[in-house]
């Protein structure tokens, strides 16, 4: 009788434990792992986060570094509002204002769905400008970038014979 009721550890009890211990340590390892590093800065501390970079708005048109590249945007946009009710953008760009304007219009493609279709306004897929054209400022690579412009690497260029 007496030796029933006392407790002992017997082999599935014993794998039981081990598991328990494992379990608790690796979950306390885990949170520690947490606090130390998150980027360099302990958890929960935030870095102050760096100024925002000024954007170049010279109104220099910026060379293309491929033919299809969508232009870098050379002027502020600053309070611009690109909405599905209002496109500031296209109050200069649209075919029918650059006259007033003396923007570049945008070019055919903008005007074409994806099956290539013609269509008398700008195409939905065309009308959120900054989705592709971006301003650009004047700030160092984040990374190391070995890029060569196409007309550099060894073709023969039209009319220059
Ligand atoms: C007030 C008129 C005006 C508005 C509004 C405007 N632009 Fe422009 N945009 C111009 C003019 C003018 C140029 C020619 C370069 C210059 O003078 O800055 C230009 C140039 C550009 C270029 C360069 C084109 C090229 O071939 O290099 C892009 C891209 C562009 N704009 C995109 C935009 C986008 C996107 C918006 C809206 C967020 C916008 N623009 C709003 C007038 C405007
Ligand atoms: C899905 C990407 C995309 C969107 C959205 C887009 N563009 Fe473009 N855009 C391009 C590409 C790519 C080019 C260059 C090749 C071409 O003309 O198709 C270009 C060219 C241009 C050019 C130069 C045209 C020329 O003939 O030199 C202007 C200006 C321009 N876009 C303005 C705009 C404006 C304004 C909007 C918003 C109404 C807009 N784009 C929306 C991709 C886009």
């Amino acid at each position: 009788m007496r030796s029933q009721d006392r407790f002992r550890l017997t082999p599935p009890r014993l794998l039981l434990a081990v598991f328990a211990l494992t379990a608790i340590s690796a979950s306390v390892a885990l949170a520690q792992m947490g606090a130390e590093t998150m980027g360099g800065v302990s958890y929960p501390e935030s870095a102050p986060a760096k100024p925002i970079p000024k954007w170049t708005v010279d109104d220099i048109r910026k060379m293309r570094a491929y033919p299809d590249q969508p232009p870098v945007i050379p002027h502020s946009i600053e309070g611009y509002q690109l909405s599905v009710n209002t496109n500031r953008c296209l109050s200069c760009h649209k075919r029918e204002f650059t006259e007033g304007s003396g923007a570049p219009m945008v070019s055919v493609t903008h005007y074409l769905t994806r099956d290539g279709q013609m269509l008398a306004d700008v195409s939905p897929r065309r009308y959120f400008c900054t989705a592709c054209h971006v301003p650009q400022a004047d700030t160092q690579p984040l990374v190391g970038n070995t890029f060569k412009d196409m007309s550099e690497m060894g073709v023969k260029h039209a009319g220059e014979e």
